[in-house]
Formats: C-alpha cells, structure tokens, sequence
C-alpha cells in the first residue's frame, strides 16, 4: 500500500525542465517521474517531449501528479489538460494537435479530468 497521502506528495517540477529559448512559454508540459509512472515508461515519454523542441513549450519532469494507476501522466498547463497512459509514440500527435494547433487529443485524456471529452472533441 502506498503510504503517501495527497497531502504528503510534492507535485512541484522536479529539476529536469527544458525550455525552447525561441519563443514565449505558451504551455507547461509537466510529466510524471514518480514511481508509478517511472515504471510505466515516463521516462521516455518525457524525452519524447523534450527531443520536440517545441516553440513557446516549456518541458518538465515533475513529482507525483496524484494520478498514479493512469500513468505515465502528463498534465498541460495553463489549461489544465490531463492525459493519461501516455506512451512515447503518443508525443508527436499531442505535439501537433494539442501544443501546435490547441487541440487536445481525445483518446489519451484522463477521464476523470475530462469525462465527456470523447463526444465533443474530434
Ligand atoms: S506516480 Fe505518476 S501520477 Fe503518481
């Protein structure tokens, strides 16, 4: 059993950040590095991001994002996009839907986030 409260967990950016210097930070990629999801393969997911070089994206290896039995985790911010199970081959289209074209990719957000997203987003 997991002894960590959600009160306990640190969900501050850990020290891994990448940032494209080219442009204003439109969005912060926060992705999981916390047990669950380091199991599950973060760990390249958020390579995958990072080797984006996103414009205006800023990249971060985050703590624990309370989502663990969903993970790897990625969570977008400022508005609040969750997604969930992500796998590395999964980073390219929420690159270039979600990041590049503001679209978030339906199939890969966290249901509890966003519950009715499968019939409203194409
Ligand atoms: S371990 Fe990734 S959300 Fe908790």
């Amino acid at each position: 059993m997991n002894s960590i409260t959600p009160q306990e967990q640190d969900f501050s950016p850990t020290s891994s950040s990448t940032v494209n210097p080219k442009a204003d930070t439109k969005h912060s990629v926060l992705v999981c590095q916390y047990r669950s999801c380091e199991k599950n393969g973060s760990a390249a997911v958020l390579a995958a991001f990072e080797s984006g070089e996103i414009p205006g994206v800023e990249v971060t290896g985050s703590n624990c994002l309370g989502q663990c039995s969903t993970g790897p985790t990625v969570r977008v911010l400022p508005e609040e996009t969750w997604y969930c199970r992500v796998q590395p081959q999964d980073v390219p289209e929420v690159i270039e839907r979600h990041l590049l074209h503001g679209k978030p990719v339906a199939r890969l957000l966290h249901p509890r986030f966003h519950p009715y997203a499968q019939y409203y987003i194409p």
